[in-house]
């Protein structure tokens, strides 16, 4: 039976770690900043937002809520990230996605500057990463790779395949994995015979964004399989990417949805936040 990789209480180390980092900051006087943007009131972006909050409350971080109607002009949310860029109480800037169809993704995310892109979703932050220069690093798969330092699951030298490529999780993901040391493999949906792909993988990292696609057969004996995929299933029960019943028995490691890679991204963005300032000095 599989180890399973509890998130939830490596993320809440980390954020005590961080809270220590930050009463230290206020001790010399630095006060850290984070301001997080919300265009319109899709319920599931207001819950993100506010476990942001309170993340940062907990922290000692502070927040600044911008809780803007779903009709704010390009102008109106271009104005305010150019307000926020340039004011030097503001370490991080967080643009809540998706944004309402009227306005452009890509635009609002190259107008943050990459030294707030505490989301390191800006082209120089991905660009940073991928030839190995610091930089901001996507908060979903940096939690990944911490998850897997922290349980001890080595990576130098192992065959590790990204299950998705998306800018968001899947490319990031396969950089920082390099970065590592492992080898990696990105599969994705045009891949052909995934089962023979991921049946050699040492670490399966799965963000293909569908409920339960990994089943016994995807795995190898004793691997460590990590689940990035979140849904609702018909009754209402949240579901990975994984189907954790089955593939548990036969990995190593296993993170859980809910209570793996989850909790994981909020702690990253704390990270990110607290690191800021070193970034922001250099
Ligand atoms: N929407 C869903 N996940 C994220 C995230 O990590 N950052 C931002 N900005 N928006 C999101």
């Amino acid at each position: 039976m599989a180890i399973r990789i509890d998130g939830k209480a490596i993320s809440a180390q980390i954020k005590d770690e961080l809270k220590e980092k930050v009463a230290a900051y206020r001790q010399q006087g630095v006060e850290i900043t984070l301001a997080v943007i919300q265009v319109g009131n899709d319920p599931a972006s207001s819950v993100y937002v506010g476990n942001k909050k309170k993340a940062c409350e907990y922290i000692g971080i502070r927040s600044l809520a911008y809780e803007l109607p779903e009709e704010t002009s390009r102008k109106e949310l271009l104005d305010l990230i150019a307000e926020l860029n340039g004011r030097a109480d503001v370490n991080g800037i967080l643009v809540q996605l998706p944004l309402p169809k009227h306005l452009n993704e890509e635009e609002v995310l190259l107008a943050i500057s990459p030294l707030k892109d505490v989301d390191g979703f800006h082209p120089v932050n991905v660009g940073n990463l991928s030839i190995g220069r610091k930089g901001f690093v996507s908060c979903t798969p940096a939690g990944v790779i911490e998850l897997l330092k922290r349980t001890g699951i080595e990576m130098e030298g192992k065959e590790c395949v990204v299950l998705g490529r998306s800018n968001i999780v899947g490319k990031p993901m396969s950089m920082l994995m390099l970065r590592e040391n492992a080898t990696v493999t990105v599969c994705h949906s045009r891949t052909k015979n995934l089962k023979e792909i991921t049946k050699r993988a040492d670490i399966l990292i799965v963000a293909i964004g569908k409920p339960c696609f990994v089943t016994a057969d995807y795995v190898k004996p004793g691997a460590a399989v990590i689940d990035v995929g979140i849904h609702r299933n018909e009754d209402n029960k949240l579901c990975g990417d994984v189907a954790f019943a089955q593939v548990e028995p036969v990995a190593g490691a296993i993170t859980p949805v809910p209570g793996g890679v989850g909790p994981m991204t909020i702690a990253m963005l704390m990270k990110n936040c607290v690191e800021s300032v070193n970034l922001q000095k250099s």
